[in-house]
């Protein structure tokens, strides 16, 4: 049985928790496979919205197992916060969520460490969610990080002294002023250790492989999006991790044959929040009308998230990143009633127009070139079959699948459940 992804395409928050929902039923597993709380995803359904950040969002449905694998890099405190809030809801959760023993561990240093990073940057942040995220995968793979499995061993809090007294040497090392009780925070991040433990954890890539043996169906569900990769991404306003398919191979110990569909996942149009370059970004009223219709504001942190039209240079380069299989447009309803659409095609880049993601996007490289779409007007969220698509919205859709080559096989109208398309 084969492994199917799901993953971002743009800037992150395109709506990948929502689509795993959906798809749950359709899967025995659920696996996260990369990025850590930096991630928010957003589920709505009953009138309720759930926001996860480490749990994969397939944990509110009774039956599939959810996995945190081992390309996931794990903060106790957030982790047991997420658990709290699934207790409100009575989620049965100790039966349905195992953590890889491989998965990183977030100590409260390296939030620290992140926070003094970004503050020694200055104006050249990258805007991080200061969740420790660049610091434990950079202990991960200098080789000195803590696993969830070293939690069953006797002597892990020497390990983790030792960790914690570097990492407040390379605190020290940063020229700025870091406020911290350090106490406090073990306090808090050991109790949290305790809860977690009492959770299963597991020999993951064995699981899965047991799993696929006996002919189980596994969604692999990804975090950030594929232009904030490690390698692929607009670096260095990236995350650490690699967020594209080949991310999952190596977050979950699945091999490249045994994936099966990737489910790329794209908003129509773009948003990024952080720092960095964004082509299509719009500064005037339609790019604030898109992020007030469209409540762009992050689910981790609340900041606002810039807005602008879909780039289809980048769109193409991260389908073809991934291996794309099936695409998921969504949030079509936040563009009704704009008086027209633009489409990136091109890029003008050094007097030449270009089709492919240069090195640099920077503003002063790069000017985008844009097709124009009427817009549709009518308004989409009561919506429930493609056949009661505007003519305009088809038009788009058209448009999208004839220069991607690949079907959209879901059209989002909404955030709950049941504002999903089908096609
Ligand atoms: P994720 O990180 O990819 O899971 O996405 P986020 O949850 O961070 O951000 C997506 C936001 O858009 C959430 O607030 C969702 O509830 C909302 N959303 C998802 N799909 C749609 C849609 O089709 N239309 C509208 N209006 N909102 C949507
Ligand atoms: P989901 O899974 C959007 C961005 C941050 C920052 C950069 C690096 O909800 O789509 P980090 O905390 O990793 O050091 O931040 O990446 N970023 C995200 N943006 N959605 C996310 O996750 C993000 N996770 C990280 O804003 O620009
Ligand atoms: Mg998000």
């Amino acid at each position: 049985m084969a492994v199917d992804l799901l993953l971002g395409l743009q800037w992150g928050d395109e709506g990948k928790g929502k689509i795993v929902d959906v798809l749950t039923s359709n899967y025995d597993i659920i696996a996260r496979f990369q990025g850590g709380p930096n991630a928010g995803h957003t589920l709505e359904f009953d009138g309720i919205k759930h926001v996860l950040r480490t749990i994969p969002s397939g944990i509110f449905h009774e039956s599939a197992i959810n996995l945190v694998g081992n390309g996931v890099v794990i903060d106790p405190v957030v982790f047991v916060q997420e658990l709290d809030g699934l207790d409100q809801f009575n989620i049965d959760y100790k039966k349905k969520l195992v953590l890889s023993r491989k998965a990183h561990i977030i100590l409260p240093t390296h939030r620290l460490l992140d926070a003094a990073s970004e503050t020694a940057k200055g104006k050249a942040k990258i805007g991080s969610t200061l969740k420790g995220i660049g610091p434990t995968y950079m202990d991960k793979t200098g080789r000195n990080g803590i696993r969830i499995g070293d939690l069953e061993l006797d002597n892990w809090k020497e390990k983790y002294r030792a960790l914690a007294n570097k990492h407040e040497a390379l605190i020290g090392f940063h020229d700025v002023k870091i406020q911290y009780d350090l106490k406090e925070l073990e306090d808090e991040f050991f109790t949290a250790v305790d809860r977690l433990k009492e959770l299963t954890f597991i020999d993951s890539e064995a699981y899965l492989h047991d799993a696929m043996d006996a002919g189980k169906s596994i969604l692999a569900e990804g975090a950030q999006g594929s232009l904030l990769d490690i390698d692929f991404g607009t670096y260095p306003y990236v995350t650490s991790s690699n967020t594209t398919a080949a991310g999952a191979c190596t977050g979950l110990g699945v091999a490249p044959n045994q994936i099966g569909e990737v489910f790329g996942i794209f908003k129509a149009y773009t948003t990024r929040v952080g720092s960095g370059p964004f082509p299509t970004e719009l500064f005037d009223d339609t790019g604030a009308e898109m992020a007030k219709v469209g409540h762009e504001f992050g689910a981790v942190t609340g900041r606002p998230r810039r807005c602008g039209w879909l780039d289809l240079v980048a769109l193409k380069y991260t389908c073809r990143v991934n291996g794309v299989t099936q695409l998921m447009m969504m949030k079509g309803d936040v563009l009704s009633g704009f008086d027209k659409l633009e489409v990136c095609t091109a890029y003008k880049y050094k007097g030449e127009t270009i089709t492919h993601l240069p090195f640099n996007i920077e503003p002063e490289n790069v000017t985008p070139i844009y097709t124009k779409f009427d817009c549709w007007k009518e308004d989409l969220t009561q919506m429930s079959d493609p056949s009661q698509f505007p003519k305009e919205l088809n038009e788009y859709i058209d448009f999208l699948e004839k220069e991607l080559q690949i079907p959209i096989k879901i059209v989002s109208v909404g955030p709950d459940r049941t504002q999903t398309i089908h096609r």
